[in-house]
C-alpha cells in the first residue's frame, strides 16, 4: 500500500486523460486519488467527467483573472485546499507562473502529444504531420519554468502512417496517453521517480 496521495488534475477541454486517471484510480492499490479537478474555463466536458465520477471540481476562470500570477495563485490555493500533493496537467491550456513550481516542487506533471524536445507548444500533432516525421509519440514530463521543457519521465513511440492526418495520428497518440499517464502518476505517488539533473530515474517498486 502507498501513502494517501491526493492530486489535482488541471483541464481545459475534453478530459480523456482525466478519465483514464479516474478509471485507473478505481483499481484497488492504485497509488493516487483525484482530490479535485480544476478547469480554467466553464462548460467543458472534463467537468462533466469529474461530476460523473463524484470528484470535486472547480473553475478558476482565466478570463476573470487580472494576470498569470493571480491565476496561478488561485489554482494552487484550490489544489492545496483539497489536500493535493501534486498537480497533473491533462490538456490544460494555460501556462502556470513560477509560484506553482515553488509551491509544488518536482510535483507538477504534464503530458504532451509529441516526442519532446521535438514539437513543443501548441498544435504539436499537426506540426509533426506537416514536418513529415515517421515517428512521433507521447511525452510525460515534470514541469519547469519553460513550456514543454522539464525533465522527461516517460516517452512512447507512435509511428506516423503515410495517410495520417492530424486527427488520425492524434487519435492513436491519445490511446497511448491513456495508458502511460496513469502509470506515471502511480509511480510519482509511490515515490518511484527520482530526478537526477535532467534525467528522471525510475526506482524499483
Ligand atoms: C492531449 O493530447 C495532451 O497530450 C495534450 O492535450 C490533449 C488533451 O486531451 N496536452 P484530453 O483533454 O485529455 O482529451
Amino acid at each position: 500500500m502507498t501513502d494517501h496521495y491526493p492530486v489535482a488534475v488541471l483541464v481545459s477541454g475534453n478530459g480523456s486523460n482525466l478519465q483514464a486517471i479516474l478509471d485507473a484510480a478505481e483499481a484497488p492499490g492504485y497509488g493516487a486519488e483525484v482530490a479535485v479537478v480544476i478547469s480554467d474555463r466553464p462548460d467543458v466536458k472534463a467537468l462533466d467527467r469529474a461530476e460523473a465520477a463524484g470528484v470535486p471540481a472547480a473553475v478558476v476562470d482565466w478570463s476573470m483573472m487580472s494576470d498569470r500570477d493571480t491565476f496561478t495563485a488561485a489554482v494552487c490555493d484550490v489544489a492545496e485546499a483539497h489536500g493535493a500533493r501534486a498537480l497533473v496537467l491533462a490538456g490544460f491550456m494555460r501556462v502556470l507562473g513560477p509560484s506553482a513550481i515553488a509551491r509544488f516542487p518536482d510535483r507538477i506533471l504534464n503530458i504532451h502529444p509529441a516526442l519532446l524536445p521535438s514539437f513543443p507548444g501548441l498544435e504539436a500533432v499537426g506540426k509533426a504531420v506537416a514536418h513529415g516525421v515517421k515517428v512521433s509519440g507521447v511525452t510525460v514530463h515534470f514541469v519547469d519554468e519553460e513550456v514543454d521543457h522539464g525533465p522527461i519521465i516517460a516517452q512512447e513511440i507512435v509511428p506516423v502512417l503515410p495517410d495520417d492526418t492530424e486527427d488520425t495520428l492524434h487519435a492513436r497518440i491519445q490511446e497511448i496517453e491513456h495508458d502511460v499517464y496513469p502509470r506515471v502518476l502511480d509511480a510519482l505517488a509511490r515515490g518511484r521517480l527520482r530526478i537526477d539533473g535532467r534525467v528522471v530515474r525510475w526506482e524499483e517498486a
